[in-house]
């Protein structure tokens, strides 16, 4: 069983459908479920889920999260909507799976949404696209478990921006007489020691192919929702778990990780990231 070889390991994968892996840990485990499934739409080497039938084919993953999840858990999914097959009497217009699937997070799966962020993307793959805008984003569906959580937001503070720590510096905030203000009275306010308060917006490259895999994900975007949602020795799960990012973030971060895939040499490339790590 995979969750016991974490007895003697920081990490397990398994070559499996990962929702059946999640069924096989302990309920209430996990404290972070992160992973990027095939996108709807998308042809890869590891198949395609249609939009038409995207909804079925992700519920067996949600229904084991929940499940698997501890009450202070989360779930986070980067997820693109493609677009749908052009033919010759329409338009390819862009799926709102992507937008039914947040909803039934919350509506079907009594999830609570935290926010549902974007990531923008500085070097998007051309699209060529004729009929609407070159398509330079993903969204990462951020939900907990609890309607009450916490978030350790201290650790995903970013640098100021050189003018907002000169506005610091010069400008004395005032209470509005409207009383729609934060601040009470008169008062200077000294920039945090750690840095600004995270955006919801991620902004950065995509990762160039990394052993092979066609949808690698960039490390820095696992790595803010670990950061945010976990602290060292929790159990951080991704179902499809691909080339490894969630892995190498968590376990460089000291969380524990299981990831499963179904392609084994996507499984065997992982555990190679995951080995040289230690
Ligand atoms: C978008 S990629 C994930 C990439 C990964 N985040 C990374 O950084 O390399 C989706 C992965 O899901 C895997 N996959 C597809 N169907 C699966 C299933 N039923 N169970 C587990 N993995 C699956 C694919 O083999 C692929 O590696």
């Amino acid at each position: 069983m995979v969750i016991e070889r974490l007895e003697h390991s920081e990490y397990a994968v398994s070559c499996c459908d990962g929702a059946k892996g999640l069924l096989q840990l302990p309920d209430k485990s996990i404290k972070l479920v992160y992973g990027s499934p095939p996108y709807p739409n998308a042809e890869r080497d590891y198949g395609i889920w249609k939009s038409s039938e995207y909804i079925e084919k992700i519920s067996p993953f949600i229904d084991a999260s929940v499940k698997k999840l501890r009450e202070d858990g989360f779930l986070v999914i980067n997820i693109k909507a493609n677009r749908e097959k052009a033919t010759s009497k329409t338009s390819t217009k862009r799926s709102l799976v992507v937008e039914r699937l947040a909803i039934m997070l919350e509506e079907h799966w009594s999830l609570h949404c935290v926010d549902i962020e974007i990531w923008v993307k500085e070097n998007p793959v051309p699209t060529g696209l004729r009929v609407a805008c070159q398509d330079a984003y993903e969204q990462n569906l951020w939900f907990s478990l609890s309607p009450k959580w916490t978030i350790n937001l201290d650790d995903i503070r970013r640098p100021y921006e050189s003018h907002s720590v000169k506005t610091y510096e010069g400008y004395e905030y005032k209470p509005r007489s409207n009383g729609l203000s934060y601040v009470r009275k008169n008062k200077r306010i000294q920039p945090h020691p750690l840095g600004a308060l995270p955006t919801n917006i991620i902004q950065g490259g995509v990762s160039s192919r990394i052993l092979g895999h066609q949808a690698a994900q960039p490390l820095y975007l696992p790595e803010k929702y670990i950061k945010a949602t976990t602290s060292p020795g929790d159990l951080v799960v991704d179902p499809w778990m691909g080339s490894g990012t969630t892995g190498v973030a968590a376990l460089s971060l000291k969380r524990k990780f299981i990831g499963f895939d179904l392609v084994e040499q996507h499984v065997s490339d992982a555990e190679k990231r995951f080995r040289a790590l230690f």
